[in-house]
């Protein structure tokens, strides 16, 4: 499993499901500019992996590329975790220090060599914009198809988009990246926001978990998302987005999938980064095959009862 992610609130909820998760192996995890800028974002990661991983060895951290514009401070505050950033220890020093080293190989690189070395072996989960993705098809694009899927948290196929009426924010920041994802080859395995806003994290779930550093990790970064919700919907509590897709690996049994073409329009101003989905009868499809698979349905409830047990 390799994780490219954009940390973020729910990013970081992601990472502390899949560093404690013996289904999975994460040899590596890469940053993407997404929620906040790629140098926070990156600051944040190097915060998250000792917390998630515990006292365990960690992946190795590479660096990617900047996305684009376009950020969700509003949605993770504005260094991307809830200003847990700026907690300090009783001796003074900070509670989260960003103390994961980086790897000297950029993100890109890294991608297409993981999975040129292990072809058909290594999963990526991308949990922020496709940017790092993209990169890697352009580098090396017979390497790269030897990814065995890309599980992409990203689109609104038939649900109304988050960034725009039609967007879901990681395709709308860099949709030429993902069409470009989309054309590259590789099975992508989408967890689109009609799947991720079935399930909340409510604050009252966040207020029960025990007294371990994680869980005090997750009560320090979650308050700014919590606020937004409640601007917005008028409950405390955040979509998980990021850690579904992650769950989407460890319990497959709780998703169910079809097969679809999925693209992304890059052209229109009204449309910028909608996923469009060819939901028609197959024998409709001679143009336009398959390219992966879309979650139709899930068990919310059973995920968050598993989430909630491995979260601490
Ligand atoms: O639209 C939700 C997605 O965009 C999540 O991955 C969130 O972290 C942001 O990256
Ligand atoms: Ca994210």
């Amino acid at each position: 499993m390799v994780i490219d992610t954009d940390p973020g609130v729910d990013d970081a909820l992601a990472l502390l499901l899949a560093a404690t998760a013996p289904e999975l192996e994460v040899p590596a995890v890469l940053t993407v500019g997404g929620n906040v800028p790629l140098a926070q974002a990156t600051g944040n990661a190097r915060r998250i992996l000792p917390v998630a991983w515990g006292g365990g060895a960690l992946p190795a951290l590479h660096v990617g590329r900047a996305g684009g514009t376009e950020t969700a401070e509003q949605v993770h505050g504005s260094d991307g975790l809830g200003w847990a950033t700026t907690l300090l220890r009783p001796d003074g020093e900070p509670r989260y220090p960003p103390t994961t080293p980086l790897s000297p190989l950029p993100a890109v690189e890294a991608l297409a060599a993981l999975a040129r070395r292990h072809p058909g072996e290594i999963t990526l989960i991308t949990l922020g914009p496709l940017t790092n993705v993209a990169a890697a098809a352009r580098l090396d694009p017979e390497g790269s198809r030897q990814l065995r899927a890309i599980v992409v948290m990203g689109g609104a196929f038939r649900e109304t988009g988050n960034v725009s009426p039609l967007a879901e924010f990681n395709i709308y920041v860099d949709p030429e990246a993902a069409q470009t994802v989309c054309e590259a080859g590789v099975p992508l395995e989408w967890i689109s926001l009609e799947v991720t806003h079935h399930c909340l994290l409510l604050s009252q779930h966040v207020n029960d978990l025990p007294d371990t550093p994680r869980a005090h990790f997750v009560r320090d970064i979650v308050g700014i998302s919590f606020a937004f919700h409640e601007n917005v919907y008028g409950a405390r509590a955040c979509f998980p987005h990021d850690a579904v897709a992650v769950a989407r690996v460890i319990w497959p049994e709780l998703f169910r999938s079809e097969p679809r073409r999925v693209d992304v329009e890059t052209a229109s101003p009204l449309c910028l980064g909608q996923t469009v989905a060819d939901f028609r009868p197959p024998v409709l499809h001679r143009k336009t095959p398959p390219n992966g698979t879309v979650c139709v349905d899930w068990e919310p409830e059973e995920f968050l009862t598993h989430f909630l047990a491995r979260l601490p």
